[in-house]
């Protein structure tokens, strides 16, 4: 066992005399309510439901949603793939060719954009498919023992990844519809061209037998989570990369290269196979391409309104299984971007760019990404925290880059800085970052003045062989996760050092063990308040209020009931449940429109069982459905006024 959080907590006061409860941000008892708010003082109004079984979409009453845009509906004016027949016979070439131009499988982040002349659009990220489910008789067992694509298979699944620029209109009914062939829709997948930018470009590490330039990469793959920048286009992030790669990596002669794979998890033995990409192109096996796998794990930025711009990979933000990746300005006009690396143990990131924003030319600002400084986060145990220079990366006249390591780094980073970026990781690591509990989604709050940092969970804290607690991670065995805030020194994010505390541990009132109980700004939560687990992703309201979006309730090691949202008001400390999803869903892509009267969201993998046999068949819009199909829902308040009222 490691050492538990009491201890860490008592070290920690005792250097620094912090007064009881400051960790959870409160001196003394907080204030604490759930279920029916006032409404006043920007708490929402509605009643809170709580976690459940049910087997549709559950809202508080004077809600209504409906299914946007579902798995396989054309976005130009082609017919819809007929998931049915792929179920039950598997896809053909035709398939294989639809499923470039119908949306894509798994629906992760939602970005809401407009554009000039005033339409709606979304970038919906496809995060990974489930082949058990999109195909016959997939797995032999359990993924464990996962079953074996066909070539065809792979590829229709490399076209099922990547995301989807979509236009939607709101019908006179409320409900929103997606425009089938609007000029705006357009596909990018495991196979589009991108751009190679930033630091990294054209790196030795970078080049393979089919781009020996390194400056060119075909495809994005896993893109989890992402946010909008304030110019209006998305930075879509790569997450689990690894889980696209086969073969042995110590038939590679590289050492450098191996231990970088290493650090990554590349090749991963029971996605690899099971995605089967090798068959498709040999450059997913790593003994034929050792290189590929240095192209994935980036932050891609996509320009929405203009489907004729190559997406970009932004090596400047360094490499890691991003989540996502959240824009604010700061005072000075630097765009500040906080990121995550969602594994156990990994860290918390923030890039800074050079140059400022202009808000008068868009254009401008579309290499702003290209040149900054890359920091990653050590909380201390006494509250206090920084932002540790990883490197800086300065774009010359003549299109290289002038790169400055943090001085502490030494070989190999010092030699060659280019690596910084493509192993930040392992720079990273070098430089004492803190390890944190799975760090997801990021968001600045302007109300709070503060970041948001969502710690799924992390079931390997304090085990034998792995990392105690610490002030920040302070659970051991953490199935439940938390939620962490990180106060800039100024309330300016390009600040470089920081306090930060701990609004939510997640889990279930009343619950017996220590790690598993719902503390809420350091009070526990009474029998009312509804239990939540595995915080994923965010969206904040203008109000200031948190939405919550969560990954991982169904966990028999958690909640055993349905993933769902939950909203948190940081001022009055009232905490709530507002949506459900259905069996073996996670939720995800959290999005307001910009009026904030219709709230957005993606119902991902329904029915996921990990076996052949989903236990859900949701959406239930065709009688004769026999696959679910993960979906954009819409959700509005009966009455038309925003959702936070
Ligand atoms: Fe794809 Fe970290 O969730
Ligand atoms: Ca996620
Ligand atoms: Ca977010
Ligand atoms: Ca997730």
């Amino acid at each position: 066992m490691g050492e538990y959080f009491g201890d860490v907590l008592k070290r920690a006061m005792s250097r620094r005399d912090i007064v009881k409860g400051a960790l959870f941000g409160s001196a003394g008892l907080a204030l604490f309510a759930c279920g029916g708010g006032s409404g006043s003082g920007g708490t929402p109004s509605f009643t809170s439901i709580q976690p459940n079984t049910n087997d549709r979409i559950t809202l508080p009453a004077g809600f209504s949603h409906n299914v946007v845009i579902r798995w396989g509906d054309a976005l130009d004016n082609g017919p819809n793939l007929d998931w049915n027949r792929i179920r039950q016979s598997g896809p053909t070439q035709d398939d294989v060719n639809r499923q470039a131009s119908c949306f894509g499988y798994n629906c992760d982040f939602i970005g809401y954009f407009r554009t000039p002349d005033g339409r709606h659009l979304l970038a919906v990220n496809h995060e990974y498919c489930n082949p058990e489910l999109m195909f016959p008789n997939f797995l032999d067992g359990t993924r464990a023992r996962s079953g074996r694509p066909t070539r065809q298979e792979a590829e229709f699944m490399m076209e099922a990844h990547g995301v989807s620029i979509v236009e939607i209109r709101r019908e006179s009914n409320g409900t929103w519809t997606y425009v089938r062939g609007s000029s705006f829709n357009r596909r990018i997948t495991g196979k589009t061209p991108i751009e190679i930018t930033g630091p990294a470009r054209g790196h030795r590490l970078m080049r393979t037998s089919a781009d020996p330039e390194g400056v060119r990469v075909l495809g994005t793959l896993n893109n989890c989570a992402a946010g909008n920048t304030p110019w209006g286009t998305v930075l879509t992030c790569e997450e689990n990369f690894q889980s696209y790669f086969v073969g042995n990596r110590d038939r590679i002669q590289d050492s450098l290269v191996r231990q970088i794979h290493q650090r990554y998890g590349v090749p991963d033995s029971t996605y690899g196979p099971m995605n089967g990409f090798n068959q498709v192109d040999q450059r997913f096996n790593i003994e034929s391409e050792p290189n590929e796998s240095f192209r994935f794990g980036w932050v891609v930025e996509i320009d929405p309104l203009n489907p004729q711009r190559t997406p970009a990979k932004r090596t400047a933000l360094g490499r890691f299984r991003h989540e996502a990746a959240f824009s604010v300005v700061a005072p000075d006009g630097r765009v500040v971007v906080y990121m995550g690396d969602d594994e156990r143990f990994q860290y918390v990131y923030k890039f800074v760019t050079r140059g400022t924003y202009n808000p008068n030319n868009r254009e401008a600002n579309l290499g702003l990404l290209d040149e900054g400084d890359l920091y990653v986060a050590i909380f201390n145990d006494d509250l206090s925290g920084r932002w540790e220079l990883i490197a800086s990366a300065r774009r010359n006249p003549d299109g290289t880059y002038a790169i400055t390591p943090n001085p502490r780094l030494g070989e190999p980073y010092r030699n060659d800085p280019a690596l910084c970026f493509i192993d930040t990781r392992g720079a990273a690591t070098a430089l004492g970052a803190t390890t944190m509990d799975r760090p997801e989604d990021i968001d600045w709050n302007p109300r709070t003045g503060s970041a948001w940092v969502a710690l799924t969970s992390n079931d390997r804290r304090g085990a034998s062989g792995q990392p105690g607690v610490n002030a920040a991670n302070p659970r051991p065995t953490n199935h439940m996760g938390h939620i962490l805030e990180i106060r800039e020194a100024n309330g300016n994010p390009s600040s470089t050092t920081f306090t930060w505390h701990i609004p939510i541990l997640c889990g279930i009132p009343g619950a017996s063990e220590a790690n598993r109980k719902l503390v809420i700004y350091g009070v526990e939560a009474p029998a009312n308040a509804p239990a939540i687990s595995a915080p994923d992703n965010f969206v904040i309201d203008s109000r200031g209020n948190v939405w919550i979006a969560t990954d991982g309730n169904p966990s028999s090691n958690r909640l055993g009931l349905n993933d769902g949202v939950y909203v948190l008001n940081p001022f009055e400390r009232v905490f709530k449940m507002f949506l459900s999803g259905v069996p073996g869903c996670e939720i995800c892509g959290p999005e307001f429109t910009s009026d904030y009267r219709t709230f957005f969201c993606a119902i991902q993998h329904p029915g996921e069982t990990e076996t052949n046999e989903p236990n859900s068949r949701w959406p239930y819009d065709s009688s004769n459905a026999i696959v679910p199909r993960p979906s954009v829902i819409a959700v509005w308040r009966d009455d038309g006024r925003e959702i936070f009222v």
